[in-house]
């Protein structure tokens, strides 16, 4: 297994493995060390949800602010009764409907929570991934798992272990190979307020999805609307490479023409461009398929170091509109 070597620079302390074995995972948690773990949406980097410790260590390799609460990850909705309380019963129903699932709710917190897991909010987020070899692992330790997406902050989530090794290698000990995401985008996350749902991140399960269920829902983007300090830029999701999102991709790519440019389609190639430097989404014009390869295609053109990506927007409605608001934010400049 991934051994700690302690010559090296903190940051580079681990020789890290990918791999499936349970039991090295098992034992890093309950040793509050970090490792990534798949699931449906995208790997995370997971860490025992009650040792401030590990708490600590996740904020670190993320660089992320400890302003940015992180979502909590148990194996059945038993466990969510331990815990929060007074959950609304519409939380119960959407429970039933979504999970195992990428359905993330806020709800108000017990006192077994850590202030470090909420950022000291009131209310605390928990899901239910959908994968198997999660929700195994979930069932042999005796705490639930904090996971944010395995990226440090502001950068591409992860949806292969190798785009996990490529952002944080060295820097945690191990990454449980659980292929490819099925999702491909993260969790929704959805509170309640005064009983009434509230979508605060748009995710793999689509405000129509919820509309069916539960009536109508309020969408308040806290990732926009709630910048974590005063001139922060809602900059997320990103690439290096500077990136623009067209509904206009074959007039935008022509403007360009001169640039050592990406492409990223919803389902058809550019004529003009070399086939190398253009992804196409799903061939067949479908949005789950697209959503489940964006991330890769973000990572595949970054990687090129082109002067720029050129992504078309997807039809805005069902999990499309999740994939827009990742492109958008990943289209922020940076300068
Ligand atoms: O699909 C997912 O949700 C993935 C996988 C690994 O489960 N995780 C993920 O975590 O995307 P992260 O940390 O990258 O994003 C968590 C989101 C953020 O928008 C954060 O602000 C919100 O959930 N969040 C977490 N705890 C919260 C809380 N107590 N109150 C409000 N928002 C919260
Ligand atoms: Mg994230």
């Amino acid at each position: 297994m991934a051994k700690a070597n302690s010559n090296q620079p903190e940051e580079n302390k681990w020789d890290t493995t990918i791999d499936v074995d349970l039991s090295i995972a098992v034992d890093l948690l309950n040793q509050d060390e970090l490792v990534s773990i798949p699931t449906e949406t995208v790997y995370g980097l997971a860490g025992n949800a009650f040792s401030k410790k590990a708490i600590q260590k996740i904020y670190e390799v993320k660089q992320r602010p400890v302003s940015n609460p992180l979502i909590v990850h148990v194996a059945d909705s038993s466990k969510i009764k331990e815990l929060a309380e007074d959950i609304p019963p519409m939380a119960w129903v959407l429970l039933e409907h979504f999970s195992p699932g990428p359905l993330t709710l806020l709800l108000p917190k017990k006192k077994i929570i850590l202030d470090e897991v909420t950022s000291g909010l009131s209310e605390v987020a928990v899901r239910i991934p959908n994968h198997s070899l999660t929700l195994e692992l979930l069932k042999k330790l005796d705490f639930p798992l904090v996971a944010p997406s395995a990226n440090p902050y502001g950068y591409i989530s992860p949806t292969k272990p190798v785009h996990v090794l490529k952002q944080l290698g060295g820097k945690i000990p191990y990454i449980l190979d659980g292929g490819n995401c099925s999702k491909g985008i993260e969790s929704t996350v959805l509170g309640f307020d005064q009983g009434k749902p509230v979508i605060y991140r748009q995710g793999a399960i689509s405000m129509e999805m919820i509309q069916e269920l539960v009536g109508d829902v309020i969408i308040k983007d806290h990732e926009k609307e709630k910048p974590l300090s005063p001139g922060m830029v809602p900059h997320h999701y990103s690439p290096h490479t500077k990136l623009i999102l067209t509904d206009f991709l074959e007039v935008e790519a022509k403007k360009y023409a001169e640039k050592e440019i990406g492409i990223i389609s919803f389902k058809e190639k550019l004529p003009f461009i070399s086939n190398e430097n253009q992804i196409i989404l799903s061939k067949t014009g479908n949005l789950n398929e697209a959503a489940q390869n964006l991330y890769n295609a973000l990572h595949q053109l970054d990687e090129m170091n082109l002067q720029l990506i050129i992504a078309e927007k997807l039809p805005n409605y069902g999990i499309g509109k999740a994939v827009n608001d990742r492109l958008t934010r990943a289209s922020y400049t940076k300068d």
